[in-house]
């Protein structure tokens, strides 16, 4: 999408900045986040917010802005966190670095409910995460709220800064989308985000980069890939689909892809790789080698049926880039490797051969894309699953019978979701297997056998998790059903961690 007229939103390395974009969207404006280093290049904002970061302001290493550019775009800029300490000190004020840290909840009195704080209670639940503190003000600042204990966490420098202690992203903070949005309207013009003005920019874009040429994409049945092959077929490009099973789906899964393409008038073409795949992995128990072996297993199977095919098309969404940027820059740690993002792929991306036509959207964006090219509710409502599939519910190494314990488990435990309405409440849900043997009692004899453990998460774009208090029945049902139908298993378990520290899958 073009970026005039948008928010920009700098990065400073807080684990919150994606978040600030999502909200500035569901607002209704387009917006986009920037590495640092990309600061001198962000176009034409309308608005313009700088994150928070890790990073005291008094550190030597601390990251600064290019103040003079900054004044220069002449837009509204709103700082948060780090954000509004640095622009204190721009204005020439001074911060107080602290090593004791204020992580919680605090409440916002603002002095007068009008500009940032039109609108907003006189005593307002705030999210506080910071360690500084601002100390002096410059001449000029006006402090526009307080906390309850009338230390100033809100300044306003002239008539277009405004800096907030708090973070207005997190649901925590619980009037801050609209002191978010109170800062927009202080900027004129801002670019309107729209799925529908986006849905046909995509299309424009897909048949002027792909003209004549022959686009293969991969299909695994998920929203994503779903969405993006069908944008294909709508955008009348010569396309082919392709959908590699590597033995690692759930049950009957191959069958319902099928079906689900074969109802939205898109031919798929299978390539039946399980043999393949369980092959290489037998014996693997490291969780990153196993993921290697698939991603490049995949890469290499997919290509050899893509045959003479011009370009690969990907639905790769905008957390995987943001992601990749800042794992490129450093400031995040690899945590998995995600397999879209392999060698293989960054090779044919420097050849120009891979487009990613959903790169700019996050996963909500890409349902409601979904729901506008008409693919059905349960397509584009279904659980995420991952490009390794059962791999990473099956710690160590793989085996048929595993494998086959994880499918009925899974199945019962998703029907019960599904029967009890409690499918469309839960991000994702899933049954692993716990490789450990433990003793049981079947019938009179004694039984030593596998445990099953259960996750049903909610999340907002899988950066965060909260595993979901399900009625005690449903567990009860799952249960019963899993040690009485699924040959293996003498123990289920319900997992309750939240991610962090825990991960959604098991590796
Ligand atoms: P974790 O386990 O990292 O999972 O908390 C976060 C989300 O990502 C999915 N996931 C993957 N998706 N390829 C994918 O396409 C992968 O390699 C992969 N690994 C994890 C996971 O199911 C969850 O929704």
């Amino acid at each position: 999408m073009e970026e005039k007229r948008h928010v920009a939103v700098v990065d400073f390395g807080s684990q919150y900045a994606q978040l600030i974009v999502r909200r500035v969207r569901e607002l209704g404006f387009f917006a986009k986040l920037y590495p640092l280093e990309e600061f001198a290049a962000m176009g034409e904002p309308g608005a313009i917010i700088l994150s928070g970061g890790p990073k005291s302001t008094s550190e030597p290493d601390a990251p600064d802005i290019d103040f003079e550019r900054l004044q220069s775009y002449g837009v509204p800029v709103l700082g948060v966190c780090y954000g509004m300490q640095l622009l204190n000190i721009k204005f020439g004020g001074s911060v107080e670095a602290s090593d004791r840290r204020e992580y919680g909840p605090a409440m916002l009195v603002p002095a007068e409910a009008t500009g940032l704080y039109e609108g907003i209670s006189h005593e307002s639940q705030v999210w506080m995460s910071h360690s500084d503190t601002v100390q002096d003000l410059p001449d000029g600042a006006e402090v526009i709220a307080r906390n309850q204990h009338g230390t100033a966490v809100s300044l306003k420098w002239g008539e277009r800064f405004f800096g907030i202690q708090f973070h207005p992203e997190v649901t925590h903070s619980h009037e801050g989308l609209r002191i978010l949005h109170n800062f927009l309207l202080q900027a004129d013009g801002l670019q309107e985000f729209r799925i529908e003005d986006f849905k046909r920019e995509m299309l424009e874009g897909i048949r002027r980069d792909v003209g004549d040429r022959q686009v293969v994409c991969g299909v695994s049945g998920g929203v994503d890939s779903t969405v993006l092959a069908v944008l294909l077929h709508e955008a009348g490009v010569k396309m082919r689909a392709i959908f590699v099973d590597h033995g690692l789906l759930r049950k009957d899964e191959g069958d319902e892809v099928r079906n689900n393409f074969h109802r939205m008038g898109v031919e798929i073409e299978t390539v039946e790789a399980a043999d393949l795949f369980l092959g290489k992995l037998a014996g693997v128990d490291d969780p990153e080698k196993k993921r290697e072996i698939i991603g490049n297993l995949f890469i290499d199977v997919f290509w050899d049926s893509v045959g003479d095919a011009e370009l690969l098309a990907q639905g790769t969404l905008y957390p995987d880039v943001i992601e990749s940027a800042s794992n490129a820059s450093s400031k995040a740690s690899k945590i998995k490797t995600h397999h879209n993002r392999v060698d293989r792929i960054l090779e044919l991306q420097a050849q120009g051969k891979v487009l990613e036509p959903l790169s700019e959207l996050f996963k909500d964006e890409v349902r409601a894309l979904g729901m506008s090219l008409g693919i059905p509710h349960d397509i584009v409502h279904r659980h995420p699953f991952p490009g390794p599939g059962l791999a990473v519910r099956c710690p160590g190494a793989i085996e048929a019978k595993k494998l086959e314990i994880i499918r009925e488990s899974d199945a019962i435990f998703i029907s019960r979701l599904k029967d009890h309405n409690w499918y469309d409440k839960v991000w994702q849900a899933y049954a692993a297997l716990v490789p450990v043997k433990t003793v049981g009692v079947k019938g009179d004899e004694r039984s030593y056998e596998w445990a099953v453990s259960l996750r049903a998460v909610v999340s907002e774009d899988a950066m965060t998790a909260d595993w979901v208090e399900l009625p005690y029945a449903i567990l009860r049902e799952t249960s019963h059903r899993i040690l009485n139908e699924v040959p293996g298993v003498n123990r289920v378990l319900y997992d309750v961690s939240t991610k962090p520290p825990a991960s959604i899958e098991w590796e």
